[in-house]
């Protein structure tokens, strides 16, 4: 399996909670290397294009309040089968549900304030990433 990259967003709800720290302490000791960093609040418009592919679901109102509710952390993050192995590290959707370990299942208090997000495919990775970084805000493994 080859090196991957996927896009990470530690959500406004760990800003607030103040576990960005925790958050990328248990990310690098699972072997994901950050590869680009940045805190942006995300406006309205912003977030409805992050999440577009929810547009018209139930909850896509709330989801975009919340994640423009204040400032969030997107990260490039680079590892051996990233895209699932990212997705197994932060658990299910919904903490209640996740895995114990999970940084969903330990940090994270309901299903619209899951503390993080991660792409759910190699190609969503690529764009998600280029969503918040260009090509040149990404460093390469030197
Ligand atoms: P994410 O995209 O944020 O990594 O989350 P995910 O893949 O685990 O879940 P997804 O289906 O993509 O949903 C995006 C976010 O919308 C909120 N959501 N609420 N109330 C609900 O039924 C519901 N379903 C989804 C969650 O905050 C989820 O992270
Ligand atoms: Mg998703």
């Amino acid at each position: 399996m080859s090196s991957q990259r996927t896009l990470a967003i530690l959500k406004p709800d760990c800003v607030e909670k103040n576990l960005v720290g925790e958050a990328i302490r248990r990310i690098q000791d699972a072997g994901f290397s950050v590869r680009a960093l940045k805190m942006v609040k995300l406006t309205k418009t912003e977030a409805e294009g992050f999440y577009a592919v929810h547009r018209g679901r139930p909850f896509f109102g709330e989801l975009v309040e919340f994640m423009s509710s204040g400032p969030c952390v997107p990260m490039v993050l680079e590892k051996e089968n990233a895209v699932a192995d990212f997705r197994t590290l932060i658990g299910a959707t919904d903490p209640a549900e996740a895995a114990p370990g999970t940084i969903r299942r330990d940090l994270a208090e309901s299903k619209g304030r899951n503390i993080v997000h991660g792409s759910d495919s190699l190609e969503n990775g690529r764009l998600e990433a280029n969503y918040f970084f260009p090509e040149h805000e990404i460093v390469a493994n030197s």
